[in-house]
This record gives structure tokens, C-alpha cells and sequence, in this order.
């Protein structure tokens, strides 16, 4: 199968991206990889047809910076908190910051759909990943106003602590008092690493590193020895690489590490944390997108809707200024 996918990327000129949390048999053959903005920034180069592996906003995202290109994806897996931020709430908090006189400029983590964007987008917001939310939201605030940051609560206040600055979750005590005021999502997988998790691994190994994702709770952020973004995480461990480590983010990320980089890690969890949305793809299902495509039947190609594309795109721009 693995050859015939090959020879049909090949055939029809289109380039494979893959997200470090997809299954090995994809990510090993793509032609691009990288973490979510590293795969904005070179998806949005291309100039021949892509196949995005990885989930739905990635490749709406990908669609929307460079719209000439047609992008498909094996199967539309969404986010499950991308899911969370639905627009009725979202606006209802919206609502509520303006009632509350509060001026803010809001800042949705790219793990949203083109629709979020583009509502942000037009209030003259932007998107960030975790790998640059410290930055964006530190230029938020420079301008003297709070930051309305969606859909990670987790993010959302790991970002305030490194930045000094508080934070609140909106609708909890005192609310409007904080400088970051988060929508209330989370992340179904990494909200799995729990501090007992930590104390587990420190005790039973004093020198271990903890290694965590922002979007882990701030609790487990504030035990652990590195907070990073997915390539932050993998450059850590490229410079740490006889270190014993436990690290709290996605299953199939952490045990490429342990196989190409560092046998001495273990998954910060005492469950298998796959991201059941980045799993949904495999390589039976690239390999019957692509026998459509060469049937001149293809599917799963992204569409975005006309009215949320200018937003959307306004958004995602400004992220991409400032990265
Ligand atoms: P990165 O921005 O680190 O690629 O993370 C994406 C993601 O979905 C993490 O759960
Ligand atoms: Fe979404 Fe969490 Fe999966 Fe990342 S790991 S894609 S935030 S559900």
C-alpha cells in the first residue's frame, strides 16, 4: 500500500503534510511535517496540490492561506476542542465582555474553526499556536488591553503565568479584574496528565525531566521542569538526549521520540493519550483518497465558506506578521 500511495502522490504532483500526532505509517512518508504553525507556514508555499494529515482546522487553515491550491484531507477529523468553541457561545461571551465595557482584543488559539477565526478576525483580532501564544499575546497587551483568549482555558492561563500577568476564566469570580480572560475549552487529551502523574514519576525517579504541553492544566504546568509546544518539546529532547524524561502530551508524538531519539522516555499518563481526532486517519485512508483521485473522482476536498473566508484570512495574517 505504502508504494502505491507513493507512486499516486508522485503521479499527480501532490505533496503530503503530516502533524507530528498522526499515526508513524503516515507521518513517516510525508513530504512535510512539522507542528501546527511550522505546517501553516509551509503549506502556505505550495504550489501544487496538498493532502493534509491531520485535523479539520489544520486543514481549513491551510486552505485559507493559500486558496489556489486544492487541499484534501483522508478524513475531516475535528478537534475536540476546536469543537467546544461553538459560535453561539462564543458570542454570548462576546456579549458579555461588551456589556462588562470591557475592551479587549481576542486572540483564538488556531485549534478553531474558520468560523471562530473569522468572528475574530473582524473585531480586529488574530489566531496564535502554542508555539507563538506567548508572543502574540504579549503584543495584545502592549496595546493596553485585555486579552480575550479562546478556546483553551489551559493556554490560555499557562500564557498569563509566563507573562506575569493574571488571568480568569470568564463567567468565574471577579472575572473582568484579570488581563487574560479565557473562554472555557480545554483539550480532551492533555487535560489526562494529572499532578499524581508527576509526583509518580519524580518520586519513583528523582533526576527525571517533566516535560509538558501548554495546554496541560496549570497545575501540572507549574510541576514540570520544561513547558513547550510540540517542536519546542522535540527540540528539548534533541538537546536532552540521554536525559530520563516523562513528557505529558500526544501518545504517537512521544513514542516517535523514544524510537528515533531518546530510549529513556516514558508518557507522563497511566493511559495510552492518543488524540482520538488525529487518529482517525490512516493510511488505508489516504490510499483510497488517492485511488479517487486518479479515478477523477476525488472527495474530501476543503471548501471554505465565501463569508468567513476575508475574516478568517484577516486572522491568521496577523499571526503570521507577528511570527
Ligand atoms: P501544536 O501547535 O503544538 O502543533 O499543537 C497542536 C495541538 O493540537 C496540540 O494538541
Ligand atoms: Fe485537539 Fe487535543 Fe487532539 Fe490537539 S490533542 S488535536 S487539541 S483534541
Amino acid at each position: 500500500m505504502v508504494d502505491k500511495v507513493k507512486e499516486l502522490l508522485k503521479k499527480h504532483n501532490i505533496t503530503l503534510a503530516a502533524h507530528y500526532y498522526q499515526k508513524d505509517e503516515i507521518f513517516d512518508i510525508a513530504d512535510l511535517t512539522g507542528d501546527s504553525l511550522e505546517l501553516a507556514k509551509k503549506t502556505s508555499k505550495l504550489k501544487n496540490p496538498l493532502i493534509f494529515c491531520g485535523v479539520s482546522f489544520m486543514g481549513e487553515s491551510a486552505k485559507i492561506l493559500n486558496p489556489n491550491i486544492p487541499v484534501y484531507m483522508p478524513r475531516l477529523a475535528s478537534c475536540s476542542m476546536a469543537r467546544m468553541a461553538e459560535k453561539e457561545k462564543v458570542e454570548d461571551n462576546i456579549k458579555l465582555l461588551k456589556e462588562n465595557n470591557i475592551e479587549f482584543i481576542p486572540i483564538t488559539y488556531i485549534n478553531s474553526s474558520a468560523e471562530i477565526k473569522a468572528i475574530v478576525g473582524k473585531l480586529e483580532g488574530l489566531t496564535c499556536t502554542s508555539s507563538n501564544a506567548k508572543k502574540i499575546v504579549s503584543s495584545a497587551l502592549d496595546q493596553g488591553k485585555k486579552v480575550f483568549f479562546l478556546p483553551d482555558k489551559n493556554l490560555g492561563q499557562n500564557v498569563a503565568k509566563m507573562l506575569n500577568v493574571t488571568s480568569s476564566i470568564i463567567g468565574e469570580k471577579n472575572w473582568q479584574e484579570a488581563d487574560i480572560i479565557c473562554f472555557n475549552g480545554h483539550c480532551s487529551v492533555h487535560q489526562l496528565f494529572m499532578p499524581e502523574h508527576v509526583e509518580f514519576y519524580k518520586e519513583k525517579y528523582p533526576e527525571i525531566k517533566i516535560v509538558v504541553h501548554p495546554e496541560c492544566s496549570p497545575e501540572v504546568c507549574e510541576m514540570a521542569d520544561f513547558v513547550g509546544s510540540t517542536s519546542q518539546i522535540l527540540n528539548y529532547v534533541k538537546e536532552h538526549k540521554n536525559d530520563l524524561m516523562a513528557i505529558g502530551t500526544e501518545y504517537n508524538f512521544v513514542h516517535r521520540m523514544k524510537r528515533d531519539i531518546n530510549p529513556n522516555i516514558y508518557i507522563l499518563s497511566s493511559t495510552k493519550p492518543e488524540c482520538p481526532s488525529m487518529n482517525e486517519t490512516t493510511l488505508k485512508e489516504l490510499h483510497d483518497l488517492l485511488i479517487a483521485i486518479d479515478k477523477g473522482k476525488p472527495y474530501n476536498e476543503i471548501k471554505v465558506d465565501e463569508n468567513i473566508k476575508e475574516n478568517a484570512l484577516k486572522a491568521l495574517n496577523r499571526m503570521m506578521e507577528l511570527s
